[in-house]
């Protein structure tokens, strides 16, 4: 297993954003993490990440217990993650952001090297032909990738991806998701979070369901779009149950 969780909470004041969260993700695999708004999704990244420390219980990466690690730790261990509010450095150019990743990844980069794996993020994500303009003057879609290029010139083992296809339209979906394809197929484990149904379903491996910091359901994807409680969850959103009951 590239990645244990087990039994971890985490506590806001007197909300409980995870209670008991406990699964287990294998190498090689893309792991799905769906659930309503304020489920605790991003949260739950958090503390994959060494953002927060869970007042209970353990994360375990590569064998490693690395439970209140912090983030910078966790991104020279092999893990790295691009952010649902994505905010580059407007200033800087594309490629210096991408720098950012490869000099504080897995194997902490000088410039030069650095330079050279950003230039290779950037042409997976398809962004190299912008690699020298201002980071501020890229879209929506653009800004996603280069938020894919930065966590992937880390060189990581394990990518958290968190909602890269919100805001993305159906073509910029179909080829974000090849990206993540492909990132897999080269042996990248990926975590990521997604309110795009249809495809978190065909993407992913296995599926995890989190409803208000519980996680009421895991496996495949079939599986747990017909599980009743997983319904129940998103009854509160008609849009969404319907395109789960889609699948
Ligand atoms: N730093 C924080 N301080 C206090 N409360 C927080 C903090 N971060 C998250 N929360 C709360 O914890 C709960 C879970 O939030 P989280 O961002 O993890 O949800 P999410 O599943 O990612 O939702 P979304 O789909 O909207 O991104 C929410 O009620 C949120 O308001
Ligand atoms: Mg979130």
């Amino acid at each position: 297993m590239i990645l244990e969780v087990k039994e971890v909470s985490k506590q806001f004041g007197g909300l409980k954003a995870l209670s008991d969260v406990a699964f287990e993700l294998p190498e090689g695999q893309i792991l799905g993490l769906i659930g309503p708004n304020g489920a605790g999704k991003t949260t739950l990244f958090n503390v994959i990440n060494g953002v927060f420390t869970p007042e209970q219980g353990r994360v375990i990466f590569r064998g490693e217990d690395v439970t209140g690690r912090t983030s910078y730790e966790m991104a020279r261990r092999g893990l790295s993650r691009a952010h649902q509010v994505v905010r580059p450095l407007t200033d800087l150019t594309v490629r210096e952001n991408v720098m950012v990743g490869a000099c504080f990844g897995r194997e902490r980069l000088g410039l030069r090297a650095a330079a050279r794996k950003a230039d290779e993020a950037l042409t997976r994500v398809g962004l190299i032909d912008r690699s020298d303009q201002p980071a501020g003057n890229l879209n929506v879609a653009q800004k996603k990738r280069l938020e894919m290029a930065r966590a992937l010139a880390a060189q990581p083992y394990l990518i958290l991806l968190d909602e890269v296809l919100a805001g993305l339209n159906p073509s910029e979906i179909t080829s974000m998701m090849a990206t993540v394809r492909a990132i897999r197929d080269e042996g990248v484990t990926i975590l990521m979070i997604e309110h795009v149904m249809q495809a978190i379903m065909s993407i992913s491996d296995r599926l995890l369901v989190l409803d208000y910091g519980t996680l009421i359901a895991a496996g495949p994807p079939k599986e747990v779009a017909n599980n009743p409680q997983v319904i129940e969850a998103y009854l509160g959103d008609p849009k969404l149950t319907a395109k789960l009951m889609a699948e």
